[in-house]
């Protein structure tokens, strides 16, 4: 039987399917059922920067006046200081009832004072942590490099305070795509993810108002993991797992044979339930079996930019040569 197990952030995973941040693993009862399904590893749903920068400013507020002087501010910190205490909470009990790897995660927009929390997560229990970062540059104000410049400083400031391991899950806003994401992974950081899925508008004609796009991915939508996969993989100096559009085995063999280490999945397992994962297992192992593969090392990366005679396949944007032979496709 092959062995499927794999090394992703310095962490041994029994397997290479790392179920998403999402409300999937927002309890430790949800993570204990992924685990018995088979999951390799979890990713535990995000807690926002801005709920920890609500309690560092309800803080403030208290050293400032010596105590809660109204009402609001009471409750403020109250809920803020709720929410970080559940998040501790969910971590610890996470890894109280499995033996898979507990990653925890946080959305955040910038570097500032909330990296302090980082430590608590830590000292909870995670054995790494994701940050979420989704910053859309939308603010005519700020340049590529300013915008990138934030990446670099939290990163760098998220490195003095805490020693477990830490991703970077991007998106794919970046003029200069591969520059930065090879000069992110000279930082010590242990993995990116490819890609944060953002929230997209759409347009409901009938109302004529915006709307939000679909929330789950759909099985074509790995492609643009697996090409950056493909052209990284032999640059960078850390893990790079992939996320979005994983919904079988097959997608995660692929992103395998480009080089990543691990893939995120989250929308398959809405649709299809926790009985997903065994199946996408069946696959990868049935895959490996025909194929002869005892261990993933043996193929990972195998197809990725600098292992493949033809480079340019991972380069081709224009659809030239597919419209003038679609016929015979
Ligand atoms: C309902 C839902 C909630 C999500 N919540 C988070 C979140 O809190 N933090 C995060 O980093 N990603 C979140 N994601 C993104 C997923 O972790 C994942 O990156 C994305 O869905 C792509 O994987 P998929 O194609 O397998 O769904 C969420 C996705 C969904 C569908």
């Amino acid at each position: 039987m092959a062995d499927l197990s794999t090394q992703y952030m310095g962490l041994e995973l029994k397997n290479p399917i790392i179920v998403g941040s999402s409300e999937l693993t927002n309890k430790s009862d949800k993570v204990k059922e992924l685990a018995e399904a088979g999951a390799g590893a979890v990713v535990l749903k995000s807690l926002f920067e801005e709920q920890i920068m609500m309690e560092v400013d309800a803080q403030r507020v208290n050293n400032m006046y010596g105590s809660f002087n109204d009402v609001e501010n009471y409750v403020s910190f109250y809920t803020r200081k709720h929410d970080l205490d559940e998040y501790l909470e969910l971590i610890r009990s996470s890894k109280e009832s499995t033996d898979i790897p507990v990653i925890a995660s946080i959305n955040c927009i910038s570097s500032s004072e909330w990296v302090d929390f980082a430590r608590q997560i830590e000292k909870a229990g995670a054995d790494a942590l994701e940050l979420n970062m989704f910053i859309m540059p939308n603010d005519p104000n700020f340049s590529g490099f300013e915008l990138e410049k934030i990446y670099f400083d939290l990163v760098d400031n998220i490195q003095q305070h805490i020693k477990i391991p830490v991703a970077l899950k991007m998106g794919t806003y970046f003029s200069g795509l591969a520059k930065t994401f090879i000069e992110l992974s000279k930082t010590n950081i242990s993995a990116m993810v490819l890609f944060n899925r953002f929230y997209s508008p759409d347009i409901n004609l009938e109302k004529e108002s915006i709307k939000a796009s679909h929330v789950f991915s759909h099985p074509d939508d790995f492609s643009n993991s697996l090409r950056w996969i493909g052209i990284l993989s032999d640059q960078v100096d850390c893990d790079l797992s992939a996320s979005t559009g994983a919904h079988d085995g097959y997608t995660i063999l692929k992103n395998l044979l480009v080089g990543a280490k691990a893939t995120h999945v989250v929308s398959t397992i809405y649709k299809n339930s926790n009985t997903q994962i065994q199946k996408m297992l069946e696959q990868i192992e049935k895959w490996m079996d025909q194929k002869g593969y005892q261990s993933i090392p043996e193929f990972r990366g195998k197809l990725s930019q600098a292992n493949i005679k033809q480079p340019m396949m991972y380069e081709r944007a224009q659809f030239m040569k597919y419209y003038s032979n679609y016929r015979d496709v």
